[in-house]
């Protein structure tokens, strides 16, 4: 039983894995798409942030037609995607052709990202599921690791590399698009349109016999309305308060600063007067730190819960980012102490918010508003992070080092007060007793 359910999640995880490869993979390649296409400063930063465009769209599809398809049709059409994005951007010769296949790889993304978490959450029983949820962030990481060393592998190969680069997605976007033939629709789905026989065996399977029959009763108590839901639903008295949670922490997650190392690593060494050699060498430990502190994550979701595990995250990642810029402000950034404040900012964020954002943004919501509450939650993500993208250089050359890791620091400390004043634990409780639990809030 466990078995078949760890197999579904790691199944679906591989949209996660997707994810990581397709936001990361387009570092590698900028260097060569610039003098092709022939790009200005400008014409580059909007070549790069098309895909964040795309994922914008893409999660508002997968609000929508993840109900009405559900969740396992609608992650085959983002494998499709992510394999037409594959190859149409490492074929295109013109700009707007490789543009249209990266947005076309964003909607993928934007639709992985929330259906790979949602459709674990769906299956899994309540006693792993923040592990196995987790298990798409593991994944998330992994595909930008992957995205990296591919890249590096791949710098050589003469002046194609870049298409060879951007090709390599192809094969995991067939691996996930086949391996979801293997794995059942996810029963909560199934219950909402009518499909309760079909729902029973798939509980029986992932829950076995004795607590099947009573998940599915719980399950069809919270469906009895079977009218489609809308996007104005969300704005119940009794949802809007879980609506503002998901938002809220999903900005967070974003605004703690996570992707301003992620992208911009390099940048920040650069800026403290280190070689460019070390690059790779601070990707590898970047990227290694990340993957060891997701797999600690994985073990402690399910024991501490979301709520302890964030506000330790917060305060870690907070205390690392003072140091940071007590290093700036005294000009102390040529030693090691640099490294270690970002790779102990990076542990603190991956054993914490990284993975349980996504594991909360994937059980606040009731059965019947899951869909649409997770991707107003997410396109607030994906708006939070393309905005600290492009302002991040700017405020690094504006106020210095030290301001803008001061102030990285103090909006983790926000979010240490925020998550301990109105987050709620979700850990053990099973969607539907959770969907009470709130109702009753
Ligand atoms: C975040 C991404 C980030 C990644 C890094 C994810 O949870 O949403 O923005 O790049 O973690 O591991």
């Amino acid at each position: 039983m466990k078995g078949y359910v760890v197999l579904i999640s790691v199944v679906a995880a591989l949209g996660g894995l997707l994810f990581g490869f397709d936001t990361a993979v387009i570092s590698g390649t900028i260097n060569f798409i610039q003098p092709y296409f022939g790009l200005s400063e400008t014409g580059l930063g909007w070549t790069v942030s098309s895909l964040l465009f795309g994922c914008i769209g893409g999660v508002f599809l997968a609000g929508k037609v993840g109900d009405h398809y559900g969740r396992k049709k609608v992650l085959m059409m983002a494998a499709l995607l992510f394999f037409v994005s594959s190859v149409g951007s490492a074929t295109a010769h013109v700009l707007i052709f490789f543009l249209i296949a990266r947005i076309l790889g964003g909607l993928a993304v934007g639709v992985a990202s929330i259906l790979s978490p949602m459709y674990i959450a769906e299956l899994a029983p309540a006693k792993y599921r923040g592990t196995l949820v987790s298990l798409n962030q593991l994944a998330i990481v992994i595909g930008i690791l992957v995205a990296f060393f591919s890249n590096y592998l791949l710098v050589g190969t003469g002046e194609n590399n870049w298409r060879w680069m951007l090709l390599v997605m192809a094969a995991p976007a067939i691996l996930l698009f086949f391996s979801l033939f293997m794995v059942p629709e996810s029963p909560r789905w199934l219950v909402a349109r009518g499909r309760t026989d079909e729902a029973l065996q798939v509980l029986i399977k992932t829950s076995g016999k004795e607590s099947a029959r009573l998940e599915l009763a719980e399950i069809e108590l919270t469906l009895t309305k079977h009218e489609d839901s809308t996007f104005r639903d969300l704005l119940a008295p009794k949802i809007r308060p879980l609506l503002n949670i998901g938002i809220i922490l999903a900005v967070f997650q974003q605004i703690t600063g996570i992707n301003t190392i992620m992208y911009y690593a390099p940048k920040i060494f650069a800026n403290v007067g280190q070689s460019n050699d070390s690059a790779l060498m601070q990707t590898i430990l970047i990227g290694g730190t990340n993957l060891i502190f997701t797999l600690v994550a994985l073990v402690l979701i399910d024991r501490f819960g979301r709520k302890l595990l964030i506000q330790i995250g917060s305060l870690g990642m907070m205390l690392m980012l003072a140091g940071l810029s007590a290093l700036f402000f005294t000009n102390h950034t040529s030693g090691v102490l640099v490294l270690i404040f970002i790779l102990g900012y990076i542990a603190f964020f991956a054993a914490s918010l990284g993975p349980a954002l996504w594991v909360v943004a994937a059980e606040l919501f009731p059965n019947r508003l899951r869909s649409k509450g997770m991707s107003v939650a997410i396109v607030s993500l994906w708006i939070a992070c393309t905005i600290v993208t492009i302002v991040f250089p700017i405020m690094l050359e504006k106020l210095s080092g030290g301001i803008t890791f001061l102030i990285f620091a103090l909006i983790c400390l926000a979010n240490l007060l925020y998550v301990l004043k109105y987050v709620p634990e979700t850990k053990g409780k099973t969607l539907e007793e959770l969907e009470k639990q709130f109702a009753s809030l």
